[in-house]
């Protein structure tokens, strides 16, 4: 038997990377798994690895960041699933600028994937998770329900991204905030900060990919030069090695851990 047997995920950005992998292993040890991306194409390849895994998929595409996509994914959840018991606010990514040359709407697209996306997920999860567990507390039955934020070694600052840096950062603070509130209904929240990952956002910038018209990715002679200079960044984490951060958070392994930061970094902060 699976560790999230019987479990119903959410996992937004999905569709690729961290997001996919953690999906893979959610399926693998038993949970449904709802998928949220910008791109249907890449959701249906990642429900298509759930159901190789014999569990149930849901693609909801669309753009996380609508302010009525967080209602529509719940409302989706509900209607295929019933229940949830795993939220995982994973898609992001970056908009690149130094300050001097960052745009209010750079500053702002990252503030509103990173943070408020999160945060009105887990508002919207609200009669699904908190509602629900309360209505179970009263019958005296007591399930264990996850939040899971993907924050960044950046939350602690990098060249080049003020905006990702404090949306990360804030990121943590809204961890902190939702893990003290529902700890009653025992609805854990926690954040994993990530160092370099292999996925398509840290590849080489030069590759010309975009989301939302930003630019993603990190121009090639600085990831040369992080290799020299950080013996713990010779390299970056395969998706899988950094979902399974993920998955400890989500699964039955962190049951007496609440409010806290993991960091998944290979040693880069050490
Ligand atoms: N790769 C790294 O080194 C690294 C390091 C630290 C933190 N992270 C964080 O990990 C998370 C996953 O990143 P990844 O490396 O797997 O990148 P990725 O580009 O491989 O996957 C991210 C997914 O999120 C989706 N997405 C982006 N914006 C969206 C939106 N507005 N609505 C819905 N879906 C959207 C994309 O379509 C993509 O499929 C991000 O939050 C990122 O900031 C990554």
């Amino acid at each position: 038997m699976g560790m999230l047997e019987g479990k119903v995920a959410i996992i937004t950005g999905a569709g690729r990377g961290i997001g996919r992998a953690a999906a893979e292993m959610f399926a693998e040890q038993g949970a449904d798994v709802v998928i949220c991306d910008l791109d249907v194409g890449p959701a249906e390849e990642t429900a298509a690895i759930v159901g190789k895994n014999g569990r149930r998929a849901l693609v909801v595409a669309g753009d996380i960041c609508d302010p009525k996509m967080p209602q529509e994914i719940m409302t989706a959840a509900a209607n295929k699933f019933g229940r949830l018991d795993i939220l995982v606010n994973n898609a992001g990514y970056s908009a690149d600028a130094v300050i001097h040359r960052m745009t209010d709407e750079q500053f702002q697209a990252m503030l509103d994937i990173h943070l408020i996306a999160p945060f009105r997920l887990i508002r919207a999860s609200c009669p699904l998770m908190r509602d629900q567990a309360k209505k179970e507390l009263e019958e005296g039955i007591v399930v264990r329900r996850k939040i899971v934020n993907v924050s960044s070694i950046v939350a602690f600052g990098a060249p080049g991204q003020a905006n990702y840096s404090s949306a990360k950062a804030g990121l943590i603070g809204l961890t902190k905030a939702v893990a003290k509130e529902w700890a009653p209904f025992n609805i854990h929240c926690n954040c994993v900060a990530f160092g370099g990952v292999d996925t398509r956002l840290t590849g080489p910038k030069e590759a010309g990919f975009t989301v939302k018209g930003h630019a993603i990715g990190v121009p090639q002679a600085l990831i040369d030069a992080r290799k020299e200079t950080n013996p713990n960044a010779r390299r970056m984490a395969t998706p899988r090695e950094a979902a399974s951060g993920i998955f400890y958070l989500a699964s039955p392994l962190s049951d007496f851990v609440n409010g806290d930061l993991i960091m998944v970094d290979g040693g880069a902060r050490a």
